[in-house]
């Protein structure tokens, strides 16, 4: 059993191909040789029993006249008589036969040849009348079956190894598919991640092998989207630490004085490093599934009041208009208000940053169908449309020149994306009908979800 396991998918294919077709043609040669002879039999049972009655009332009648068996066969042999049959006596010993080179007088013929004999008294005692044809016939019908069977055996033989040679070709053209996907996946685990099978049929295989270059095609997304990320990463935390670094050297030189000013700005880029830091975690316990939430029902309006509290000084600060619009009697929703919390903040920083002095941003909250739909929206430049697509990416930024101290990493809208999908909804971004960028998500109403 363990051998067979080891065998490889085609060799199996192919043992058990091997034994179906040579049980099928043993099973095949044995049937047809018994039903040949079976018929054979019948049909020499019927041609002959009617022959062999005329000869055997002959017999009879050449008895009457000789009077004894004696007599009879003396006179049998004397005139050549050409009987169709040999005579036995009762312990099946011959005492005539027409023909002495086929049978000899003298010669014990065996119980299952008198068998087929006719047992009949004379003389006081019984003797077998057996037409020559069960002695002699026998051996010709033997040598009919005997040719027969020979060639129902080379029939079979043939169709054997025709199908033998059919099946093999069948199994290289199965097994042909799978070797390739074999070699592949070899391939793919190996981190060759372009690798791609080229199988066009549109059977179960042709559909795995669809399957395989759709799941190594998104191998190899993931492997791209790792190795930026990695790059982005590294990048986003040389610049603060090498800054760090430079000026540590300087103060620790005496090229610098270590005035309240020069380590506020230190202070404030390691502050930098460290949320980058967190957000980069954050990010990935949500990629994980492991970031921890605590849902508690909550008022949207509730949550919005707070943040805008917070908030509402660095706008006036900036001169910027606060506009709400907050529906009345907004359905409580399930959420952990904290992260809710960051997810605005991250969205109205954003929009502060990028309305010009004088300018406004809304803040809107309504029902939505079965969700409750907040949306941000700034009179800033608004967005591209390849910003559109991209904004929630990781370390995107739109304004690529966009350099210096006080720009995010690109991270706050990717993070917010995390946090409103592991609340069951939905963030997007579109420009609003006049001026600027509108950032709105839904949170599901728990009743009615
Ligand atoms: N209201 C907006 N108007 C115009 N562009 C925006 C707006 N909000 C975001 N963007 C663009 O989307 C980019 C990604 O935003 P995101 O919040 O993810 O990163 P960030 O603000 O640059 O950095 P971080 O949030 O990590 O501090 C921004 O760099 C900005 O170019
Ligand atoms: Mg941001």
């Amino acid at each position: 059993m363990k051998q067979l396991r080891r065998l490889s998918f085609g060799a199996k294919l192919l043992t058990a191909f091997v034994l179906v077709i040579a049980l099928t043609s043993l099973a095949g040669y044995f049937f047809m040789s018994l039903s040949v002879n079976r018929a054979f039999t019948d049909f020499n049972t019927g041609r002959y029993s009617q022959q062999d009655r005329m000869a055997f009332s002959m017999f009879g009648l050449l008895y009457r006249q000789a009077g004894s068996m004696d007599a009879l066969l003396k006179g049998l042999v004397e005139q050549e008589v050409d009987l169709p049959a040999v005579v036995a006596n009762a312990s099946g010993v011959v005492v005539f036969s027409p023909d002495l080179r086929r049978v000899q007088v003298g010669r014990t013929l065996d119980a299952a040849l008198l068998e087929r004999g006719t047992s009949f008294p004379a003389d006081g005692q019984q003797w077998i009348y057996l037409p020559t044809r069960f002695l002699v016939g026998l051996e010709l019908e033997e040598g009919y079956l005997q040719r027969s069977r020979r060639s129902m055996m080379w029939a079979g033989l043939t169709a054997g190894v025709a199908a033998m040679l059919l099946s093999y070709l069948l199994i290289r053209q199965l097994t042909g598919p799978l070797r390739k996907l074999d070699r592949a996946s070899r391939q793919v685990a190996a981190g060759k991640f372009d690798e791609r099978v080229d199988i066009l049929s549109s059977d179960e295989i042709g559909r795995l092998a669809g399957s395989f270059n759709e799941m190594a095609a998104s191998l190899e997304t993931a492997e791209q989207v790792k190795k930026r990320l990695i790059a982005d990463i590294s990048h986003e935390l040389r610049t603060p630490i090498t800054a760090v670094r430079s000026a540590l050297e300087s103060l620790r030189d005496g090229l610098m004085e270590p005035t309240q000013a020069t380590l506020s700005a230190l202070h404030d880029k390691i502050l930098l490093t460290t949320r980058l830091v967190q957000d980069l975690h954050q990010l990935a316990l949500a990629d994980s599934g492991q970031l921890s939430m605590q849902p508690r029902p909550c008022s949207v309006e509730a949550i919005l009041d707070t943040i805008l509290e917070t908030i509402g000084v660095q706008m006036e600060d900036e001169g910027i208009l606060l506009r709400r619009d907050i529906a009345q009697d907004l359905p409580s929703v399930e959420v952990d208000a904290q992260r809710i919390e960051q997810v605005l903040l991250n969205l109205l920083a954003n929009a502060i940053r990028h309305t010009p002095l004088g300018g406004s941003i809304l803040v809107r909250a309504e029902q939505v169908d079965d969700s409750v739909q907040v949306s941000i929206c700034d009179s800033g430049p608004g967005l591209s449309e390849t910003d559109l697509e991209r904004v929630f990416d990781r370390f995107y930024r739109a304004d690529e020149a966009r350099t210096g101290d006080d720009t995010g990493a690109g991270l706050g809208l990717s993070i917010a994306k995390a946090l409103i999908e592991a609340h069951g909804g939905r963030i997007w971004a579109e420009n609003a009908p006049h001026a600027g960028a509108c950032f709105s998500f839904t949170l599901p109403i728990p009743n009615l979800a």
